[in-house]
């Protein structure tokens, strides 16, 4: 026994002093070390053996486990510093020309909020995780209501929901400041759309709210002017049509002729000439005094600005999914900064 165990522990310091890799010294571990290896499988018999040859044996089987224990430790040092490679790092050699751009729709959402700071609109945000009440209820659409159709949300296992739209900033706005306000609030959307040129699950937007004596429909035709001037940098072709949300009365759309085809009509604009920017209205009563606000004192108007189309637009961006797509030659196209 006593040979034995010599000779494992000659055979095992030659085996790990061979080994190459993790794996081929974790094998030897389990064929010397392990319930079914060569030191168990010798020591199981210890109990069988004289007082005397217990104490040898015993004292001599735990010094060989040791040693072979403290050559695999050893050895697994060494393959793991080999396999560390070490990072150094200069910092004089030059930066990458490449360095990184401003993504076309935070480039736009930019522009839209500081054309609304110049005239007197805070910038808000609110959650992207929303509940029913201030997505939908707080907005004039009840649970029954058929406009939630127009709107297929993410529901979470919580009851509650990934935000449809930058709307229910409105209502937090409300809740937080009362009257007179005005604030923007930019900021990502959800929807369980089926995915094509011009319709993504994930896009941005922007929501803007004025609420204060005497608003009317010229205010936000001005507001909206502005806006777009600014962004464009140029004059547009623009229609106002009347279009329906349950939290505005009289709600519009407000188009904007397709900037990619010039209104002749392309895939990004539904051959239709027109692209559907900015959604508008004066705020409904209802919603007002949902939130607190007397409607015969106060009255205002909100627009909820398509950020991902307004990008689009303003950069040609033929497809909604390159936004997403993770793809840097997508913003390295465009060469902004
Ligand atoms: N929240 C609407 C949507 O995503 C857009 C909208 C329409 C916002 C009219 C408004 C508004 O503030 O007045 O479809």
């Amino acid at each position: 026994m006593k040979e034995e165990l010599i000779t494992i522990q000659k055979d095992a310091i030659e085996e790990i002093k061979n080994v190459t890799s993790e794996a081929e010294l974790l094998k030897v571990k389990s064929n010397y070390l392990g319930k079914e290896g060569k030191i168990p499988a010798i020591t199981k018999n210890i109990k069988d053996l004289s007082i005397e040859e217990k104490k040898e044996i015993g004292s001599l089987s735990g010094k060989v486990r040791g040693d072979i224990e403290t050559a695999i430790k050893n050895k697994m040092e060494e393959i793991k510093s080999k396999n560390t490679k070490k990072i150094t790092f200069d910092h004089t050699i030059p930066v990458d020309e490449k360095i990184g751009s401003l993504s076309p729709v935070t480039i736009v959402a930019k522009k839209v909020t500081e054309a609304l700071e110049k005239m007197g609109f805070i910038i808000v945000s609110g959650p992207e995780k929303e509940d029913d009440y201030h997505n939908f209820e707080a907005l004039n659409i009840p649970a029954d209501h058929p406009a939630r159709d127009m709107q297929d949300t993410y529901w979470l296992s919580t009851g509650e929901l990934l935000r449809t739209h930058t709307s229910p900033c409105q209502v937090r706005a409300m809740e937080k400041y009362s009257a007179p306000l005005r604030i923007a609030a930019p900021g990502r959307c959800f929807r369980n759309e089926d995915i094509d040129a011009c319709h993504e699950n994930t896009f941005f937007q922007l929501e803007g709210m004025v609420i204060d004596e005497n608003v009317s429909i010229n205010n936000l035709i001005y507001v909206m002017k502005n806006i777009l001037t600014e962004v464009f940098e140029t004059e547009v072709d623009v229609r106002l049509r009347p279009g329906f949300f349950p939290f505005v009365e009289p709600g519009f759309e407000l188009d904007v002729k397709c900037l990619i085809c010039g209104g002749k009509g392309c895939p990004t604009c539904k051959n239709s000439g027109w692209l559907e920017l900015l959604p508008c209205g004066m705020v409904h009563p209802n919603v007002l005094k949902m939130s607190g606000i007397d409607p015969e004192k106060y009255s205002g108007f909100a627009f909820g600005i398509g950020l991902t189309r307004l990008a689009m637009m303003k950069y040609k961006i033929k497809d909604i999914r390159e936004l997403n797509s993770g793809d840097t030659r997508v913003l390295g196209q465009f060469g902004i900064k």
